[in-house]
C-alpha cells in the first residue's frame, strides 16, 4: 500500500511540476483545471486491488434457463424493429462535418485536437509542403500513455474501471482502473528506462489478450519508445524477421498463451526466433502467467516481470513531439519483404479520441468491445488506444466465438459487462452463426445494455448481417479501413446522424477527413456505380500512417505512385448516387483470410521451403467461414521420389512453421503448369476467380491458354473445384 501510495505522489509530483511549467496554456487552451469526475457506469472495483474472479457461465446450453424476452420476433428469420434505428436522424450534421474536414482541414482538426492534452501546443495544425509527408501538429509535444491513462486519474476517475479482462480459456475475469493502469505502466516504463529503453528505441511485444499486452503497449508509449506488437499465431521465423527489420531494443513476452486445446509457448518461440535473428534483443522482460509453469529464464539477458515490475518506481509520461513514431505494426504487401507501417503520434491520438464518439456513439464511462486481437490495427486501435483516450471501459477477451465453451460466448460477454458497442469481424460472426444458425444461444441473454454492432476486416455477407441484426437486436454497421489508416475510411457514423439501416453491402460513407475517388486505371474519376480503385486524394488526415518503417522509396512508389495526388488503397469498389461506398475486393496479390492480410508471396516463399517444388503460386480460395484460404499451387522437380500425398502434407507443415498458423494454410495441388503472361506474371486473381467459380477474362498476353485447363483439372481432381 505505501508502495502505492508513494507511486502514486510522485506521479502527482512529476504531473505538478509540468503543469507550473504549461499551466498557462493548459489553463486557457484546454480548460484543464475545470472538469469533474464523470460517472462510472457501476464499474468501481475495490481500491488498490485488482479484482480478479474466477466464474462461472451465467446460463447453460439452451433450454436450461429462462429466455430473456425481446422486442420484435424470436427465431423464426423475419425481420424487426432494432434498437437505435427509431432515432436515425437525417445527415446533415454528417455532411455538414464532413464538409468542414474537407474546406477547412486545420481548423476542423485543430478543434478536434483540443480533445487532447498536449505538453506543448503545436505551432502549425498542418504542413503539407510535400503531399505525401504530410505533418500534423507540427511542434506540438503530447504522450499518448498520458491521455490515455494519467489524465483520466487526474481528472477523478482513477476508480473507474479501465479494462476488462473476460478470459474463458482460463476461467477468469479482471477488472483494472485507471488509477492500477497507471501504476503498472509507470512500473514498467521504469523497467523499461532501467534497462536502456530510450526515446525512439524499438520494444517487440509478443503477448496473448491478457491485460498486461496493454501495459506492455503503453508503457512503451510513455518513455517515448516505438511498440511492435506481433501476434501470437506467427511463428518463430516470423518474429526473427522483425527483430532483423526492427532491431529492438528489448523484447516483452508472456510465458504462455492459451488457445483451445493447446499451449501456446510464447517464450519457446521467442527463444527460437533470437536464434534465428541476426539482431538480438539485448533484454527481454517474461510475464509468467499464473498456474502455468514458469519458463527457464536465460541469464543476463531475461528478467522475470513477476519480479522486477512490482519492485519498480513508477516513471513519468516522457513527452514526445507529434509526428515522432507511437507503434510500428507489420502487414501483408505483395512482396515477402517485411513492410512495418509507421503511426505517429500526435494525429493519432486526436483522430482516434473523435472516432469514439463521432462514429461509434460512445460516450466516456461506457463499456466498448472490440472482439479481435492486439496484434491487428483493430486491436492497437480499438482494444487500446481510442477507447481508452476516450475515457471508456475497453473489454480484453481471452477467448474464441465458439468453443470457449459454446456460441454463446460473445452475448455472455456483452450481458456480463453490460457492453454498449462492440466491434468484430464477420468470420467470427460466421463462426457463431455456423454452429448456432437459430440463434439459441444468444437467446439465453440480456442485451439491455447494447446499441450497436460495428463489423470490419473483409465483406460483411448479407446472410451475416441478417443473422447479426436478428440476433443482436442491434443496428449492424460495416466500416472499411486498413493496418494503414488506423481508423476508419468509410463508415456509417452513429454520432453523426447517418442513417442506421443502410443499403446492404455499403461499408458507408467516406470519414471526414478522408477525401474517397474512384478511379479507372488512368486515373479518371468515375461515376456511381462504375467499379474502380478507390483512392484518397491528398493529404491523408491524423493518424494514417506516416511512411514504412526505413522504406520511404518503397511507401512513396507503392502507394503513391500509379495515382499521383491520391493515396491508392490497392481495394476496388464503387460509390452509388447517395454517396456510399461499396467495397468488392484487393487489386493485388494479398488473400484475406478471417480479416487478416496474407501475401500470395509470403506463403511461396514458404512452400518453396519445402525442398521438392520448383515454382509455385498461391491463390484465395472462398471459404464459408473465414472469406478465404489460401491454396498452393505447385509444380515439382523432375527427381522426386515421394508420393504427390506425402509431399503436399510436408508443404502444409512447412508453411505452418514458417508463417504459422494464422496462414490457414491446408491446402496444397500439384501441377505441371502455371498460367502466366507472357511477360512472365503468374495471373493469381484470374486463376482464383477461375477456382472460386467467378467470372474471368483469360489475359490476351497468357503464355499458355492450356495452362488454365491443366491448373481447372488439377483442382477437380482434389474436389477443391467443381466440375
Ligand atoms: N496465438 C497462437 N495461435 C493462434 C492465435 C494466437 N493468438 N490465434 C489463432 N491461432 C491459431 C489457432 O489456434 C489456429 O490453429 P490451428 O490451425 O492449430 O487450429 C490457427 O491459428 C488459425 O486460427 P483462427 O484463424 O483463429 O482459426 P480458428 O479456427 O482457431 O478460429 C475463428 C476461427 C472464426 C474463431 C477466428 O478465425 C476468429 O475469431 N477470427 C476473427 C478474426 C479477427 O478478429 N479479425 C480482425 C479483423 S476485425
Ligand atoms: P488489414 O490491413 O489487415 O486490416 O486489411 C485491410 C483490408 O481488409 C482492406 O484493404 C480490405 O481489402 C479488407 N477490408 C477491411 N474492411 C473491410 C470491409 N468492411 N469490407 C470489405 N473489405 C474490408
Amino acid at each position: 500500500m505505501l508502495l502505492i501510495f508513494r507511486s502514486l505522489c510522485q506521479t502527482h509530483l512529476h504531473f505538478k511540476m509540468l503543469m507550473k511549467m504549461h499551466r498557462p496554456i493548459l489553463k486557457n487552451a484546454f480548460g484543464l483545471f475545470r472538469s469533474r469526475p464523470r460517472r462510472c457506469l457501476n464499474l468501481h472495483t475495490q481500491q488498490g486491488e485488482r479484482q480478479l474472479v474466477r466464474f462461472t457461465p451465467a446460463v447453460g446450453p439452451p433450454g436450461t434457463t429462462t429466455r430473456f424476452q425481446r422486442s420484435g420476433s424470436h427465431g423464426g428469420g423475419s425481420r424487426q424493429t432494432v434498437r437505435g434505428l427509431g432515432s436515425t436522424a437525417s445527415d446533415s450534421l454528417y455532411q455538414s462535418t464532413f464538409d468542414k474536414a474537407l474546406d477547412n482541414a486545420s481548423e476542423f482538426w485543430a478543434e478536434q485536437a483540443e480533445q487532447i492534452v498536449w505538453f506543448k501546443r503545436w505551432d502549425k495544425v498542418l504542413d503539407d509542403s510535400d503531399l505525401l509527408f504530410p505533418k500534423w501538429f507540427v511542434g506540438g509535444e503530447l504522450n499518448t500513455c498520458y491521455n490515455a491513462v494519467d489524465h483520466h486519474v487526474i481528472e477523478g476517475n482513477g476508480d473507474c474501471v479501465a479494462l476488462i479482462h473476460d478470459s474463458p480459456v482460463t476461467n477468469s475475469q479482471e477488472k483494472v482502473t485507471f488509477s492500477q493502469l497507471q501504476e503498472q505502466t509507470a512500473k514498467l516504463a521504469r523497467v523499461l528506462i532501467d534497462n536502456g529503453v530510450q526515446k525512439g528505441d524499438r520494444v517487440v511485444i509478443y503477448m496473448p489478450m491478457i491485460p498486461e499486452a496493454v501495459v506492455a503497449m503503453l508503457a512503451t508509449a510513455r518513455v517515448g519508445a516505438i511498440h511492435s506488437l506481433v501476434f501470437g499465431g506467427f511463428a518463430s521465423k516470423e518474429l526473427a524477421v522483425r527483430f532483423d527489420h526492427a532491431k529492438p531494443k528489448l523484447v516483452l513476452c508472456a510465458s504462455v498463451g492459451l488457445e483451445p486445446g493447446r499451449i501456446v509457448d510464447y517464450k519457446k518461440m521467442l527463444d527460437a526466433a533470437i536464434d534465428m535473428s541476426e539482431h538480438k534483443p539485448h533484454k527481454c522482460v517474461i510475464y509468467n502467467r499464473p498456474n502455468q509453469e514458469n519458463p527457464m529464464l536465460i541469464p543476463e539477458r531475461d528478467l522475470n516481470w513477476n519480479d522486477v515490475v512490482p519492485a519498480a518506481k513508477p516513471h513519468d509520461c516522457v513527452p514526445v513531439s507529434a509526428n515522432d513514431p507511437l507503434y510500428l505494426l507489420y502487414t501483408s504487401g505483395t512482396t515477402g519483404m517485411p513492410k512495418a507501417v509507421v503511426r505517429p503520434s500526435g494525429g493519432h491520438a486526436v483522430a482516434l479520441k473523435w472516432t469514439m464518439k463521432n462514429i461509434y456513439g460512445l460516450n466516456p464511462g461506457e463499456v466498448w468491445w472490440a472482439a479481435s486481437d492486439l496484434g491487428w490495427v483493430v486491436g492497437h486501435s480499438y482494444i487500446c488506444y481510442a477507447p481508452l483516450l476516450n475515457g471508456n471501459t475497453t473489454v480484453v477477451y481471452e477467448g474464441k466465438p465458439v468453443g470457449t465453451p459454446d456460441p454463446g460466448s460473445f452475448f455472455r460477454v456483452l450481458q456480463d459487462h453490460n457492453v454498449a458497442a462492440m466491434f468484430t469481424s464477420p468470420t467470427a460472426l460466421r463462426a457463431i452463426i455456423k454452429e448456432d444458425s437459430k440463434g439459441a444461444y444468444a437467446y439465453n441473454y440480456n442485451l439491455e445494455k447494447f446499441r450497436y454492432l460495428f463489423v470490419a476486416g473483409e465483406h460483411l455477407d448479407l446472410e451475416c448481417f441478417h443473422w447479426c441484426k436478428q440476433h443482436f437486436q442491434a443496428p449492424v454497421l460495416d466500416n472499411w479501413w486498413q493496418t494503414e489508416t488506423s481508423w476508419a475510411i468509410t463508415a456509417h457514423h452513429v454520432g453523426l446522424g447517418n442513417n442506421l439501416s443502410p443499403p446492404h453491402g455499403s461499408t458507408g460513407k467516406p470519414v471526414p477527413g478522408w477525401n474517397v475517388k474512384i478511379l479507372g486505371s488512368d486515373g479518371e474519376v468515375l461515376k456511381p456505380d462504375e467499379l474502380g480503385t478507390i483512392a484518397v486524394k491528398l493529404p491523408l488526415p491524423p493518424g494514417a500512417f506516416s511512411t514504412l518503417w526505413e522504406a520511404d522509396d518503397r511507401f512513396k512508389d507503392l502507394y503513391f505512385k500509379k495515382f499521383p495526388g491520391y493515396y491508392n488503397t490497392m481495394d476496388a469498389g464503387s460509390y452509388d448516387s447517395d454517396g456510399y461506398v461499396y467495397v468488392k475486393s484487393r487489386a493485388d496479390d494479398v488473400i484475406n483470410v478471417a480479416g487478416h492480410r496474407i501475401a500470395s508471396s509470403a506463403i511461396e516463399e514458404a512452400i518453396m521451403l519445402q525442398g521438392d517444388v520448383v515454382e509455385c503460386a498461391a491463390i484465395g480460395l472462398k471459404d464459408a467461414l473465414k472469406g478465404h484460404v489460401p491454396v498452393g499451387l505447385c509444380i515439382l522437380k523432375k527427381d522426386v521420389d515421394k508420393t504427390d500425398k506425402q509431399i503436399i502434407s510436408e508443404i502444409v507443415s512447412t508453411v505452418r512453421e514458417a508463417i504459422g498458423p494464422v496462414a490457414a494454410f491446408k491446402k496444397a495441388v500439384i501441377v505441371n503448369k502455371l498460367p502466366k503472361t507472357r511477360a512472365g506474371k503468374i495471373s493469381r486473381q484470374t486463376v482464383a476467380s477461375m477456382a472460386n467459380g467467378e467470372p474471368f477474362k483469360i489475359p490476351a498476353t497468357t503464355e499458355d491458354f492450356t495452362a488454365y485447363d491443366m491448373v481447372k483439372a488439377a483442382l477437380q481432381a482434389e474436389g477443391i473445384m467443381k466440375c
